[in-house]
């Protein structure tokens, strides 16, 4: 994989990260390695961003804390005609933290400070290079903005693409762990998001690994 945060490796297996609700960032408070609270697909700051996800639970707090997932898959199917032209053609441009999102982890924004990789633009409807199906995809908290709005445009119009046409009851899935669940999940056409309704002093730790990607188109 390209550039996972090096802050969270597995020791000694540095293609594990580790998600955790006990570690914290430079300030002292949760860093949001337990994964992020807002429906993203991951990595879009990287020219490849990875296929697949998978997440293997060694530590879960006695109830919540699920994984969710949204078919933007379907989702995207379901969309109004004339909403499904508007958006498909929209570009997305990458960070690795943009700059008028809510994610305001001080040192993801240290990181993007010194960050010198590129900014890929990234298409807003995927195409899957397998079936051919298209799906809505992005990471609010890495997009700067669509080519053509302001970032505080960009978020305001992927936040409500997200509430109103993606994340209904019929396209998302809440997995509630159990030690021994393994989810493996295809990047290209869900997003997903970390449940935090659950006993913030109980542990919850994950193992993830990342496929790496072709280019979206
Ligand atoms: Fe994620």
């Amino acid at each position: 994989m390209e550039d996972q945060n090096r802050r969270y490796l597995a020791e000694g297996v540095p293609l594990v990260s580790v998600l955790s609700n006990r570690f914290k960032n430079s300030q002292g408070s949760q860093a949001k390695t337990a994964q992020s609270s807002s429906w993203h697909t991951d990595h879009t700051n990287q020219v490849l961003p990875p296929n697949y996800t998978s997440l293997y639970p060694v530590e879960l707090p006695d109830r919540g804390g699920g994984t969710s997932l949204c078919n933007t898959r379907a989702a995207y199917e379901a969309l109004p005609e004339d909403l499904k032209r508007k958006i498909t053609g929209m570009k997305t441009v990458n960070l690795l933290a943009g700059s008028a999102t809510k994610n305001r982890n001080p040192d993801t924004l240290e990181d993007q400070k010194n960050y010198k990789a590129p900014s890929p633009i990234h298409p807003l409807v995927r195409t899957h290079p397998v079936n051919g199906s298209k799906a809505v995809w992005f990471h609010p908290n890495k997009t700067e903005n669509i080519v053509g709005m302001s970032p505080e445009e960009s978020q305001e119009f992927l936040r409500d693409l997200t509430y109103t046409h993606l994340v209904k009851p019929e396209f998302t899935y809440v997995h509630q762990w159990k030690l021994g669940d393994m989810l493996i999940w295809d990047n290209r056409s869900a997003l997903h998001k970390a449940g935090f309704d659950y006993d913030p002093n109980q542990h919850r730790m994950l193992y993830r690994t990342l496929v790496r990607g072709d280019k979206p188109f």
